[in-house]
Order: structure tokens, then C-alpha cells, then sequence
């Protein structure tokens, strides 16, 4: 065997064990700096003190702790966040908490380069989508039904950089998030109002409606500071 095969089969071997020993989903350890560690505690205080069903306002403060949090991480952080979830190849999502009430729940998504989500909606629940490191387009529209299929019309498209959010809520939000770099991924950061268990991407016919396709989120890991 190449030392190329045993650098593969190494990492293989500790995902595949640790993903059976948490019933399916693998725990990823992190060697993040203090500073980062420092960081997730801010957060989870800032969830904490969210209401048991907030009002659009209460969201949109815990926004503006988490991205002052999100702006006081140094660059050798934010890198090291970075590099703890993503590879480069694949679209990561990693839990990170959630409330003990099921209230809502926190990951860390690792974005590509380059990589354009589907249409897609958040099941109604509430959102905060907090860029961490690189910049996401998100492009909005609000749905309306077509029969079985859905229209949507675009809203706005915003152009989020490190500490900017996409706060939304709502049956009719629709969104297309992309990682603008052709060299770099993106990390973000994701609250949801519960836990986002199924939801749908939208695909546009021939005649200008969209398809209406049910979807299953998956959790890629989860996380283990
Ligand atoms: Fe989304």
C-alpha cells in the first residue's frame, strides 16, 4: 500500500467509526483556536436568550449579537472555523447545537467555491443565515401557488459578506444562496426557528411556473468542541 492509500484510508476508517457510534450521524472533533471556542460560547449565550417563539423583532436583535460576534473573530479564527468544516468538494452541514426544547437549532454550513444552492424554502420556519467567512449572494422571492405547482416572484437579491445575515421567516420565503469565490469556500452560520427536517426545492417548467419537489435535510456531522 502507497502512503497516498494509507492517507486516505486513515480518515475513512475514524468517519466510518465514529459515524456508527452516534446511530448515523458522525461526530467531528475540531482543533479550533481559543478564540473560536470563545466565539461559540457568545453565540450559544446569545441563543439562550432568545424567546421560547420570538417575534420578527427578537430574531432580528439575536442578528445583530450573533454578527457583532461574528466580526470580533480574527482572520486566523475565522480561517481555522473554515478549515474545521469545509474540504473544498462538498457542500457541508454540521450541527452544531439546538435548543433542549426543540425551539431551534444552530449549524455550520461549509460552502464550495462556487456552489449554488437549489430554490428552496425553510418549511415556514424562521432564519438567520450569518456569513462567517468569504461572501454568499442570496437571491429572495416570496411564493405563491400555481395549483400544484408554485410561482415565484423575486424580491431581492443580497450580497452578504463576513457578518452580514439573511433574516427571514415565513410559508411563501424562497432562496438560492451561492458562494461567490471561484477560490475560496464560504462558511455561514444557520438558526432555524425548530428543527428543519423536510422541505422543498422549486424547478422551473418549460412555462415559467416551478415544480414543487419535497426534500429531506440531511446533517452532515455533527459537532464536537
Ligand atoms: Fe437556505
Amino acid at each position: 500500500m502507497t502512503a497516498f492509500d494509507l492517507d486516505l484510508t486513515r480518515p475513512m476508517l475514524a468517519y466510518a467509526s465514529a459515524y456508527l457510534s452516534t446511530g448515523g450521524i458522525p461526530t467531528m472533533t475540531s482543533s479550533w483556536p481559543a478564540a473560536a471556542h470563545a466565539w461559540l460560547q457568545e453565540i450559544r449565550a446569545a441563543l439562550a436568550r432568545l424567546p421560547q417563539q420570538p417575534d420578527r423583532d427578537a430574531v432580528r436583535d439575536v442578528a445583530d449579537e450573533l454578527a457583532a460576534s461574528a466580526l470580533r473573530l480574527d482572520l486566523s479564527a475565522t480561517r481555522a472555523l473554515t478549515a474545521s468544516v469545509a474540504d473544498y468538494t462538498h457542500y457541508h452541514r454540521r450541527l452544531v447545537d439546538g435548543a433542549g426544547d426543540g425551539s431551534y437549532s444552530t449549524l455550520l454550513i461549509a460552502w464550495p467555491r462556487s456552489h449554488r444552492t437549489a430554490l428552496h424554502d425553510h418549511a415556514g420556519l424562521w432564519g438567520i443565515e450569518l456569513v462567517l467567512d468569504g461572501v454568499l449572494e442570496v437571491e429572495e422571492f416570496r411564493r405563491g401557488d400555481a395549483g400544484l405547482r408554485a410561482d415565484l416572484v423575486p424580491e431581492r437579491t443580497l450580497m452578504l459578506g463576513v457578518g452580514d445575515a439573511a433574516v427571514f421567516d415565513g410559508d411563501a420565503y424562497v432562496h438560492r444562496c451561492t458562494n461567490k469565490s471561484s477560490t475560496r469556500p464560504a462558511l455561514s452560520l444557520h438558526i432555524y426557528g425548530g428543527t428543519l427536517d423536510a422541505y422543498h426545492e422549486f424547478v422551473a417548467d418549460a412555462d415559467g411556473h416551478y415544480a414543487i419537489e419535497p426534500q429531506r435535510a440531511r446533517v452532515d456531522a455533527r459537532l464536537h468542541t
